[in-house]
């Protein structure tokens, strides 16, 4: 497990970002945060961009889990000016229909226990994001199933990743699209 914390979740999260091939303008939200890896990452390629983050910092999904660590990273790393880190449910995030080109969520809406927050979260990350902007989500549990609601919504385009089984427990990858159309 430690290896899979240390070695191969960068890794794909690196490989990710890398994927999303960003221009650097580009304003980003990165959903149940934690202690930042995904965010900071993204923060890295966006020089002229802006990177927001919401969690409610439960300790038992991740140890030291609290927003001072986050901002933290993000100074550690001179990012700070372009990190905007909120309190927040993503099941009610706290932004305007159509704000970001890019949403991502690493290893966090698993820890919703019901299908019907996890829906909610997810129709967030849709209203929140642009039509056209991109999302890529990757947990360890439910992750068809996030396909599954996405598709019923018929607001974007989705794929499902294999299980990838580097990670420990095995992971799956979301990756998907806003539609540019409302139907
Ligand atoms: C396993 S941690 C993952 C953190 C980080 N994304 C990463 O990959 O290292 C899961 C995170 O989801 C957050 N979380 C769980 N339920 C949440 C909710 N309803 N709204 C916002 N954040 C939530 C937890 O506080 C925790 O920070």
């Amino acid at each position: 497990m430690l290896y899979g914390i240390v070695i191969v979740k960068p890794k794909i999260v690196a490989r990710l970002i890398d994927e999303l091939d960003l221009k650097g303008n580009e304003k980003i939200l990165d959903v149940g945060c934690g202690r930042g890896i995904f965010l900071i990452e993204m923060a890295k390629h966006l020089p002229n961009g802006q990177a927001c983050a919401i969690d409610l910092w439960f300790l038992k999904d991740q140890s030291g889990n609290a927003i001072e660590k986050a901002l933290a990273n993000a100074r550690a790393e001179q990012l700070n000016d372009r990190i905007e880190v909120q309190t927040a449910d993503m099941q009610s995030l706290p932004y305007s229909n159509e704000t970001f080109d890019v949403v991502v969520s690493s290893l966090s809406i698993h820890n919703i226990p019901s299908i019907h927050g996890r829906n909610k979260a997810l129709g967030e990350i849709l209203r929140v994001l642009k039509r056209g902007g991109r999302f890529v989500v990757l947990d360890i549990q439910h992750v068809k199933q996030y396909a599954a609601f996405i598709n019923q919504t018929k607001e974007a385009e989705v794929t499902c990743s294999p299980c990838i089984y580097r990670y420990c427990p095995p992971l799956r990858i979301l990756r998907g699209r806003k539609n540019t159309d409302s139907l």
